[in-house]
């Protein structure tokens, strides 16, 4: 029988033993609960690299192998065996769905596609050049407001209902989001669709014509939603998290999420790179963009590159690489600039010195981008799509969290820094 093993922190001649805890794989972690109480000292790791927020059984990341498991299942295996309705189900319920199991969920998917009419005029409010994120907060965050009959987190149906609403209701939203820039109608849900053909009909058909779906360009936005639907505790997520440990509905919880993804550094680097090869433009500027990106003096970065665990390649961005062929190539868009640039800018981005030293390689967003502009998406939506996809994976981390006997409400603490107590003097006596 193995002993259990502890760390020991001696501080000032005290010294306490903090239990090790051990996963299914990866790092161990080391207990700090009782530190404060037994040593009065916090830890300090600000961006919380080192710090493990909580136990999770849903999506494990390898970032020295490049491994990511959704459930224990390989992302190579599950883009090309499976569509994003079984992968929902299996992050959402932890195994994947036999036939009637799928049926059913996707049964009950469809039934919840429709938005509350009085909804659409919430889109009014908007200007017409507003950006999409700002829409989809403003409108996932007033669900809450239609749906007083299921917001009680207590209730296993209303947290279930809840989270196959937001499913369900995310593509109609993005696509509305969309279609209100444009000063096209809305379109309604297709139930006789799949979850992304429906989703590609609201967003590029009209009521004068049947949109009919490319089922090469549904399955690659199949595929992308896949790459994008769950990712352990990133920045999101764990807003998700927070949200919900407060006791939050699930509806804020998510328009909380897509507010935070919406930062360049994360889920917007997917339109921050693609804006970043539009200005680049030219394969002869490369050298100037990666000597910029290499300045400590200059803020500019390679959107699109590093990422704080994978410290390899992002096996997403490998097969969001495959993606771009396919797409490029059944839409007879081999020669696409951009695309030749990216290919280049990788190439070169990944011998240079500096980028290997820091072992800095193309992310999920490197390629996205390309692929949804090929696909007809606006550059502004890209970060709508990532939050439309990464949706059952911020419903089924809240869902878990709020499960968790071990959780309470996320409250971190702080290494003061500011100013002595000192007592307030009148204004007349200040200098
Ligand atoms: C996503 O967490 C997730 O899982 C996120 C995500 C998900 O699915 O949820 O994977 C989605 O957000 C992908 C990342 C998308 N963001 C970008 O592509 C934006 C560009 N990348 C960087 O901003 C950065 O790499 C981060 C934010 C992704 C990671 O930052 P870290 O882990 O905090 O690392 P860091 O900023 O401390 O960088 C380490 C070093 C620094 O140099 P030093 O200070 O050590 O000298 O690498 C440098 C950085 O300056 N660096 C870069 C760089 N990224 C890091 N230098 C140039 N270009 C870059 N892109």
């Amino acid at each position: 029988m193995t002993m259990p093993r502890s760390a020991t922190i001696i501080l000032d001649g005290n010294s306490t033993e903090l239990p090790v805890l051990s996963g299914t794989i990866g790092p161990d972690v080391v207990d700090i609960r009782a530190l404060y109480a037994k040593q009065g000292v916090f830890t300090f790791d600000p961006g919380f690299v080192s710090t493990a927020a909580c136990k999770s059984a849903i999506t494990y990341i390898d970032g020295d192998e490049g491994e990511l498991l959704y459930r224990g299942y390989p992302i190579e295996q599950l883009a090309v065996h499976c569509d994003f309705m079984e992968v929902c189900y299996l992050i959402k319920n932890g195994e994947l769905p036999n036939r009637p199991q799928y049926d059913d969920w996707v049964r009950r998917i469809k039934t919840h596609t429709m938005v509350h009419d009085q909804l659409t005029r919430f889109y009014q409010g908007f200007r017409r050049d507003a950006h999409p994120m700002a829409v989809m907060v403003g409108v996932v965050g007033g669900l809450s407001a239609f749906y007083h009959d299921s917001l009680d987190i207590s209730n296993p149906e209303h947290r279930l209902v809840a989270a196959i609403r937001l499913i369900a209701k995310l593509p109609t939203i993005t696509a509305m989001a969309h279609k209100y820039t444009t000063g096209q109608p809305f379109m309604y849900p297709r139930n006789d669709l799949s979850y992304t053909a429906n989703f590609m009909h609201m967003m590029f058909g009209t009521p004068c014509e049947e949109y009919k779906p490319n089922p090469v360009l549904v399955r690659a936005l199949d595929r992308i939603f896949i790459l994008h639907a769950d990712h352990e505790q990133n920045a999101s997520t764990s807003t998700v998290r927070l949200s919900g440990s407060s006791g939050a509905n699930p509806f804020a919880c998510i328009a909380a999420g897509i507010a935070c993804l919406w930062g360049p550094a994360h889920g917007g680097a997917n339109e921050a790179c693609l804006k970043m090869l539009e200005e680049i433009g030219d394969i002869s500027r490369v050298p100037e963009y990666i000597r910029r990106a290499k300045d400590k003096n200059d803020s500019f970065r390679l959107m699109g590159f590093g990422h704080r665990v994978y410290k390899n390649f992002d096996p997403r961005a490998r097969l969001m690489r495959e993606t771009c062929h396919e797409v490029l190539g059944e839409l007879g868009l081999h020669d696409d600039p951009l695309f030749k640039l990216a290919l280049e800018l990788e190439r070169i981005a990944l011998e240079d010195e500096y980028f290997i030293e820091k072992k800095l390689y193309p992310n999920v967003d490197f390629y996205s981008g390309i692929v949804q502009r090929a696909l007809g998406i606006p550059t502004k939506l890209f970060t709508g799509i990532f939050a439309l996809a990464r949706t059952i994976g911020w419903i089924a981390q809240w869902h878990e969290m709020i499960g968790d006997p071990e959780q309470k409400i996320g409250r971190p603490r702080q290494l003061y820094v500011g100013a002595q107590q000192r007592d307030v003097v009148s204004m007349p006596q200040r200098a």
